[in-house]
């Protein structure tokens, strides 16, 4: 059976104080969770130390973004390598985002670039969640497809069979990303059921059988649960209701 996942991706908000309300009221309502869902929170890099250190904190922590070089003179990069060593005595930072379209976007990295993050993550046994997803002008001239095809295959598909087994992927239509459109859940389960087809073609069902696809882009409250029943999603990566105690505990618990 492969995971459940909800993942909430703050992006670049929240500042120190709000970190420590949010991680003191999420803990007062941890008996509210019904799921077995893994939940991981992906804050801002600075706030990783302050969330890793969480007494009594069974929330699995991810960041936003590594760099694609080993080390070096990079400057404002943070290495893989450098993920890995900050959490090495207290185990529960196990997860980068690779490839969400904001990065695509805003600055300007590419699938190549990706397959390197992505490597340097894998050597360093973290995971990475790869995002992919169309923009709504792909999707109007049908290329939705095989633009998806291209992420997946230029992001990940020189990856050993061992190595693919420890991504997650998530389906983020691009226009579905914080517009408050969500793709419905047909759009999503087709999308969902394509990607593990390719990943069938390329390592075999098991393979892909095992490898959790979440869904995201305006994923809420009261759209998770219709969502989260598709057979082929297995869970979301949730970016603004994740901001909130209250609605992220509701999407975890749409499991
Ligand atoms: P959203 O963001 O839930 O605010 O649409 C999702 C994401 O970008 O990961």
């Amino acid at each position: 059976m492969r995971k459940k996942i909800v993942a909430g991706n703050w992006k670049m908000n929240l500042l120190d104080m709000e970190v420590i309300n949010y991680l003191v009221d999420f803990n007062s309502k941890k008996n509210e969770i019904k799921s077995d869902a893994e939940v991981i929170i992906l804050p801002a890099t600075i706030y990783l130390d302050t969330m890793i250190s969480m007494p009594e904190w069974d929330v699995k922590i991810g960041a936003q973004n590594c760099s694609q070089f080993n080390n070096g003179a990079y400057t404002g990069e943070m290495s893989a390598a450098m993920l890995s060593d900050f959490d090495y005595d207290k185990e529960n930072l196990h997860y980068c985002l690779v490839g969400h379209s904001e990065r695509r976007a805003y600055f300007k990295e590419t699938n190549d670039v990706f397959a390197e993050k992505v490597n340097r993550l894998i050597e360093n046994k973290l995971k990475p969640i790869y995002c992919c997803g169309e923009e709504l002008t792909d999707r109007k001239d049908e290329k939705h497809f095989s633009l998806v095809k291209s992420q997946i295959e230029e992001g990940l598909f020189h990856l050993k069979e061992e190595e693919i087994k420890q991504v997650v992927i998530a389906y983020e239509p691009v226009w579905a990303i914080g517009t408050g459109e969500t793709a419905s859940s047909e759009q999503a389960q087709e999308m969902h059921a394509y990607i593990r087809t390719i990943l069938t073609e390329k390592y075999g069902a098991e393979t892909a059988d095992s490898i959790s696809i979440l869904y995201g882009g305006s994923c809420k409250p009261d759209n998770a649960k219709e969502l989260f029943s598709q057979p082929d999603i297995d869970g979301g990566l949730i970016g603004g209701a994740s901001l909130v105690v209250d609605s992220f505990i509701q999407i975890i618990n749409s499991f």
